[in-house]
C-alpha cells in the first residue's frame, strides 16, 4: 500500500501471534490444506460436491447455479429433498437411538434426553397437527418460544409439510412480535405460557395476545406449557401443544420441496425502523449448513457439541437445529442465562455433558474474563476439542483468554464470520488446516469468494482496510427480503456492482488474512482518518484492567469527530482519573497517538441488543446528548441511565 493510496478505513494496528494446529488435531482433522486448491479450480463443482455427497435429495439435482437473473441466484434449482428427511428419519435406520438433545432446563435438575427416533416421532405428530389444523404448504408460521425442544420441533414439523416458519426471539416484546407476524401474514403462532429467563418467567402468552389484538392473520395459537404461569385463554383459537400431539398420528410422509422452496423468514434489523425479513431456500441452505458445520467444527460421531446461542438468531437456526441434525450430532441445548443460579453455569454444564465443542459469542467470553477466572477454574473443562466464536469480532485480548483459560492452550479456537444473510459460516479457519491469529477470522470457507474494496469498489491491496464484500454466490445465501425484492437490491447489491456488500469494514493482513473491523456505520473519522471501532476497542481490552469497551466517534470542532470511550472494567478495578491518562497513553502507544479517545467514562456495563452485540449508536447519541427515543429493544435499558448521567459529568478531557 502506497502513502498516496488512501485507505477506506486505517489499518492501524498488527497482531503478531499464531497459533498452528497441533500435529495430533492435524492427523486426526476431517479436512486439510488441499480443500482449498480443490474448491478454488472449480468452485461451483466443489459445491455441487458437498450438495450431492451430504443431502439426501428425492430428486437429485442436476443444475448447480443459475445465474440468468442476478442478483437473485439460484442454486441446485431442479433438485426435490425435505430437511426435516434430512435432519431425522435418514438416521433413524443407522443411529436412531443416538441422543440428538440433551436439553438442560434453566432451574436446575430440569433435564431432558431426546434421541434421533424420540425427535422424528414428535416432530411426525406435531407435523399432522398442524396439517389439522389448515396449515398447507407455502403458509407461514410464527414461532415464538423460549430455548425449549418444542422449538426445533415446531421449525422441523413446519419444514416436513413445507411451511414456512420464523422464528421470533423469545425475548422480543409484543409489538416486536406483532411487527414481525404482520409483515409475513402467519396463520398459526406457536408460543408458550412463559419462559425461564434468569430466575423469572417471561410472558410468552401474554405478549403474545397483546400482539394479536394487531394481527387478523392469525388462525390458530399453539401453546406450550412450560412454566406453569397463568395465562389468559380464548377458546377456538388457543390449543395446548400437548392435547394436539397426544390426539395426532405418529406416522407423516414428509413433503418433497423444490430447493428453491422458502424454508424460513428471519427477522434481522436494518438502518431503518423496519426489520428485514430476511429468506432462506432449502437445498443450498442445507448444503451450506452441513459442509461448514462438518468442516469449521471438526465433527466426529461421538461429539457432544454445544452451540450456546439463542435459536432465535439465526446462529440456532443453523448451528443448533439444522446442520449438526443433518449431521447426526448429538448436540447440547441450554435454556437459561449463563450466570443462573451461578456465574459458572456454563461450566457446570460443560463438565456435566463432557461437552466437545463449544461455540458462543464474543459479548458472552468478555462477560466471563470480567467475571473471573476461578468460575471455569472451579470445573473439569477437559473434554474440550474445539472452541468457536461469532457474532462481533474478537478482541485479541478476550481471544488469548478463551484460549488459555476454556481451551487450556489445547484447543483451535474457529473465530467464525458469517451474518443471518449469508445463511452459514463464510470467512473462519478451518481447524487443521489453519494457523489461527487472535482476532483473525482468518479466511474465506473454501469455494468462498471475498474481497476488500475502496470507496470506488476497487480492491484493496493486503496490508490495508477497506470494505468486505462476496464477489461469488453461496448456496446458503438469503434469496430475498421478504416482500421486498428492491430492498434486497439496495441494501446488498448496489454499492459495488456485480458484489455482495456486506457492511462491514475490514482488512488484510500480508499472509492474506482477515480481520473484520466493525459495521461501516460505526467507523469514525478522526482528522480525516477512518479508523475502526474495533481496533480501538481492542487496545483497551488489550490493558489488563479493562474487561470490555466500546468507543464511537463524536461530533468536534477541531477535528470533525473525536473518539469517546466507554469502559467496564475487570472486577475489583476502580477507574479513576490516573487510569484515565494510562489507559489513553496505552492506546496511543498500542495503534497511534490519532486513535487515542479524548474521553473515557467507566461504566458497569455497556448498552446491548438482545443478540449481545454493543448499540454504539445509542452511545454517539449519548455523546452528543441527543434524545434517545426507544431503548426497550435493547437487553439492558438501565445502563443507558446510569451511562447517560455518568457521560454528562465527564470532564475527562485534554
Ligand atoms: C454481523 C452479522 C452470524 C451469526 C450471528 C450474527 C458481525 C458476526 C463475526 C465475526 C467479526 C462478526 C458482523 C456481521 N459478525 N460474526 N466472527 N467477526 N464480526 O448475525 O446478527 O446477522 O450479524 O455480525 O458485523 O455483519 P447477525
Amino acid at each position: 500500500m502506497t502513502d498516496k493510496q488512501q485507505q477506506a478505513i486505517s489499518a492501524l494496528s498488527w497482531e503478531e501471534r499464531s497459533f498452528p494446529p497441533s500435529p495430533e488435531f492435524v492427523a486426526q482433522a476431517n479436512t486439510g490444506p488441499s480443500i482449498y486448491e480443490e474448491a478454488e479450480a472449480d468452485w461451483k463443482g466443489f459445491w455441487m460436491k458437498q450438495a450431492l455427497e451430504r443431502v439426501s435429495w428425492f430428486k437429485k439435482p442436476t443444475q448447480i447455479l443459475d445465474e440468468s437473473n442476478p442478483p437473485f441466484f439460484k442454486w441446485f434449482a431442479d433438485g426435490e429433498l425435505n430437511i426435516s428427511y434430512n435432519c431425522l428419519d435418514r438416521h433413524l435406520e443407522t443411529g436412531g437411538d443416538k441422543v440428538a438433545f440433551y436439553w438442560e432446563g434453566e432451574p436446575v435438575g430440569d433435564e431432558r434426553v431426546i434421541t434421533f427416533r424420540q425427535l422424528h416421532e414428535e416432530v411426525s405428530r406435531f407435523a399432522n397437527a398442524l396439517l389439522g389444523l389448515g396449515v398447507e404448504k407455502g403458509d407461514r408460521v410464527a414461532i415464538y418460544l423460549g430455548m425449549v425442544p418444542e422449538l426445533p420441533v415446531a421449525m422441523l414439523a413446519c419444514a416436513r409439510i413445507g411451511a414456512i416458519h420464523s422464528v421470533v426471539f423469545g425475548g422480543f416484546s409484543a409489538d416486536a412480535l406483532a411487527q414481525r407476524i404482520q409483515d409475513q401474514e402467519a396463520k398459526v403462532l406457536i408460543t408458550g405460557d412463559g419462559a425461564y429467563r434468569r430466575g423469572t418467567v417471561f410472558p410468552l402468552k401474554t405478549n403474545s395476545d397483546t400482539a394479536l389484538e394487531a394481527c387478523p392473520s392469525i388462525e390458530n395459537v399453539v401453546v406450550v406449557k412450560r412454566c406453569n404461569n397463568e395465562i389468559a385463554w380464548t377458546e377456538g383459537r388457543d390449543h395446548w401443544y400437548h392435547d394436539l400431539i397426544a390426539a395426532a398420528s405418529s406416522e407423516n410422509e414428509p413433503v418433497a420441496m423444490n430447493a428453491e422452496d422458502m424454508l424460513y423468514i428471519l427477522y434481522t434489523s436494518g438502518t431503518t425502523a423496519r426489520p428485514k425479513g430476511v429468506v432462506h431456500t432449502t437445498g443450498g441452505y442445507l448444503a451450506g449448513a452441513v459442509a461448514t458445520h462438518d468442516l469449521v467444527f471438526d465433527i466426529k460421531p461421538d461429539d457432544v457439541y454445544w452451540c450456546a446461542a439463542d435459536i432465535g438468531w439465526v446462529t440456532g437456526h443453523t448451528y443448533i437445529v439444522y446442520g449438526p441434525l443433518a449431521n447426526h450430532t448429538t448436540g447440547v441445548m441450554y435454556e437459561g442465562t449463563p450466570d443462573f443460579p451461578d456465574k459458572d453455569r456454563f461450566w457446570q454444564i460443560i463438565e456435566k455433558y463432557k461437552v466437545t465443542k463449544f461455540y458462543t459469542a464474543p459479548t458472552a467470553i468478555r462477560s466471563f474474563m470480567k467475571w473471573g477466572d476461578h468460575y471455569p477454574k472451579g470445573r473439569d473443562l477437559s473434554s474440550l476439542k474445539l472452541l468457536g466464536s461469532v457474532g462481533e469480532p474478537i478482541n485479541p485480548e478476550a481471544w488469548m483468554w478463551y484460549h488459555a483459560v476454556i481451551g487450556n492452550e489445547r484447543c483451535p479456537i474457529v473465530d467464525t464470520w458469517w451474518q443471518t444473510e449469508t445463511g452459514c459460516i463464510l470467512i473462519t479457519p478451518l481447524p487443521g488446516a489453519v494457523a489461527t491469529k487472535p482476532g483473525s477470522a482468518t479466511r474465506p470457507f473454501p469455494g468462498v469468494g471475498a474481497d476488500v474494496v475502496d470507496d470506488q469498489g476497487q480492491p484493496v491491496p493486503l496490508g490495508g482496510g477497506g470494505y468486505l464484500v462476496l464477489t461469488r454466490p453461496w448456496p446458503a445465501m438469503l434469496r430475498t427480503l421478504y416482500k421486498d425484492p428492491e430492498r434486497f437490491v439496495s441494501a446488498y447489491w448496489s454499492q459495488v456492482p456485480g458484489q455482495y456488500f456486506v457492511g462491514d469494514g475490514c482488512k488484510r493482513d500480508t499472509d492474506g488474512y482477515y480481520w473484520l473491523l466493525g459495521r461501516v456505520d460505526d467507523v469514525m473519522n478522526v482528522a480525516g482518518h477512518r479508523i475502526s471501532t474495533t481496533e480501538v476497542e481492542s487496545a483497551l481490552v488489550a490493558h489488563p484492567k479493562v474487561a470490555e469497551a466500546a468507543v464511537v466517534g463524536r461530533t468536534d470542532e477541531m477535528t470533525g469527530q473525536a473518539i469517546a470511550a466507554f469502559v467496564t472494567l475487570r472486577a475489583g478495578v476502580v477507574g479513576d482519573e490516573a487510569l484515565i491518562k494510562e489507559l489513553r497513553g496505552w492506546v496511543g502507544e498500542k495503534i497511534s497517538p490519532i486513535a487515542r479517545p479524548k474521553s473515557i467514562v467507566f461504566t458497569d456495563d455497556l448498552p446491548k441488543t438482545r443478540s449481545g452485540k454493543i448499540m454504539r449508536r445509542l452511545l454517539r447519541d449519548i455523546s452528543e446528548q441527543r434524545h434517545l427515543g426507544d431503548v426497550t429493544t435493547l437487553a439492558n435499558a438501565d445502563v443507558v441511565r446510569e451511562i447517560t448521567s455518568l457521560a454528562q459529568t465527564s470532564t475527562k478531557e485534554d
